[in-house]
C-alpha cells in the first residue's frame, strides 16, 4: 500500500510518499519526503503570516508533488490514496493542500483521506517504530500542548491541554525576546547546552497540581521581564537564561506526564510535535518513563517537526481500516482530536 501525504497547515509545503503492507504489521517506509520551509518568506514578520503562507503553498505544491513521485520512480496511478492535512490550521493553507489532494484523488480515482493534523503527529511514532496501542501521548508543537491515549486511529481521549499558550510557542516568545530568530526552539536549545540553569529561577506554573493540565502563559512573561533586566551583550547570561527556561519546561513536562501515567497508565509514553525534538526534553521525559516502568519513544528529530510523511502514515493507518473521507469533506480550522470526525 503506498499513500501520498500532503502538509500545508502552517508554513512548510511537504509531499511524501510512504509504503506499507496493506494488511497491516508495524513500521512504513519513506519514499520520498518533500519538504519546502517558508522560513524564509516569514522571517522577517517575526511569525508566520496566514495570506503569505497560503500563497507560498500555492506556489510549490505542484513542484513538490513531482519531485516526490521523482524521488519514489512512481507515477500517480501507483498511489493507493492521497491523504492531506484537513485542519486544523492556517485555513487559506489547510486549503490548498485538500483541494489538491482532492483534485489528484477525483483524477486518479482513488481514496481521498482528509487527516486531522494533530493525529498525523500522534500517529507519526508508528511509522518508524512497531509501538503497540494503547499509548500515553504528550503532544508538544508550535500551536498545542495536550497528553492523550491514543487507543487506534481516529480514537483519542483527552487527559489535560494548555489552558493558555503551547510551549512551542513559549519556546519561539523566548527567542523572539532575545533576538535569536524564528523559530525559536532550536536556537533555544542550542544556546541552553552552554548554559547554567541554575542562574535563573522561574515559575512553573501548573507543577505539583492535580491533573494534567498545563499553562505556559505565567512562564513567557516572567522570562520577559527578565529580559528587560539583563545585558544582551552578555552572551553567557542569554545562554543561562535559555537553559533556566529550558529546564522548567522540562520540570513541568516530566511532572505532568507523572500525573497522566498514574490517572490512565499505559506500557508505553511517546513525544510527538515539533518540540519532541528537542533533546534534553526527551531525556527528561525518558527518565519519567522509566520511573514509572513505561517504555519511552519518540520520532525521529525530522520527523517531529511538520511533515508530509506523517501525514502520509495517518493515511495508511485509516485506509487500512477501510476508512476514506468523502470528496466534500470541509477543511475545518479547528479539529480537536477528541472529537470524531
Ligand atoms: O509541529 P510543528 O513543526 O508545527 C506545529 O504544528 O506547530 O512545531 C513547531 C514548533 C515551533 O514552536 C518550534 O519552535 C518548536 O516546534 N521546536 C522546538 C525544537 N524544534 C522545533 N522546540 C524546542 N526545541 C527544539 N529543538
Ligand atoms: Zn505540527
Amino acid at each position: 500500500m503506498r499513500v501520498m501525504g500532503i502538509e500545508t497547515s502552517c508554513d512548510e509545503t511537504a509531499v511524501a510518499i510512504v509504503e506499507a503492507p496493506a494488511g497491516g504489521g508495524p513500521v512504513g517506509t519513506i519514499l520520498a519526503n518533500a519538504i519546502y520551509s517558508q522560513l524564509a518568506e516569514h522571517r522577517r514578520f517575526g511569525g508566520v503570516v496566514p495570506e503569505i503562507a497560503a500563497r507560498a503553498h500555492l506556489e510549490r505544491i505542484d513542484g513538490l508533488i513531482e519531485d516526490a513521485l521523482r524521488t519514489a520512480n512512481l507515477g500517480l496511478a501507483d498511489l493507493d490514496g492521497i491523504a492531506a492535512t484537513a485542519g486544523p490550521g492556517l485555513i487559506g493553507g489547510v486549503m490548498v493542500g485538500v483541494m489538491t489532494a482532492k483534485g489528484l484523488a477525483y483524477a486518479q480515482d482513488k481514496p481521498f483521506l482528509a487527516i486531522n493534523h494533530l493525529e498525523g503527529h500522534a500517529l507519526s511514532v508508528r511509522l518508524s517504530e512497531p509501538v503497540e496501542f494503547p499509548y500515553l501521548l504528550l503532544l508538544v508543537s508550535g500551536g498545542h500542548c495536550q497528553l492523550l491515549t491514543v487507543r487506534g486511529p481516529g480514537d483519542y481521549t483527552r487527559l489535560g491541554t494548555t489552558i493558555d499558550d503551547a510551549v512551542g510557542e513559549c519556546f519561539d516568545k523566548t527567542a523572539k525576546l532575545l533576538g535569536l530568530g524564528f523559530p525559536g526552539g532550536p536556537a533555544v536549545e542550542r544556546l541552553a547546552r552552554q548554559g547554567d540553569a541554575r542562574r535563573f529561577s522561574l515559575p512553573r506554573p501548573m507543577w505539583r497540581k492535580p491533573g494534567c493540565d498545563f499553562s505556559f502563559s505565567g512562564l513567557k512573561t516572567a522570562v520577559r521581564l527578565a529580559v528587560e533586566k539583563l545585558d544582551r551583550r552578555d552572551e553567557q547570561i542569554i545562554a543561562d537564561l535559555c537553559a533556566s527556561f529550558q529546564q522548567t519546561v522540562g520540570d513541568v513536562l516530566a511532572d505532568r506526564c507523572r500525573n497522566a501515567l498514574v490517572m490512565a497508565p499505559t506500557a508505553t509514553l511517546v513525544v510527538a510535535g515539533g518540540v519532541a525534538a528537542n533533546l534534553y526534553l526527551r531525556r527528561r521525559l525518558e527518565a519519567v518513563a522509566a520511573t514509572s516502568g513505561a517504555r519511552f519513544v519518540a520520532p525521529p528529530q525530522n520527523l517531529c517537526t511538520d511533515n508530509g510523511a506523517m501525514i502520509a502514515w495517518a493515511g495508511i493507518e485509516h485506509l487500512r481500516l477501510g476508512r476514506t473521507s468523502a470528496l466534500d469533506f470541509k477543511p475545518r480550522p479547528r479539529w480537536p482530536l477528541d472529537v470524531a470526525a
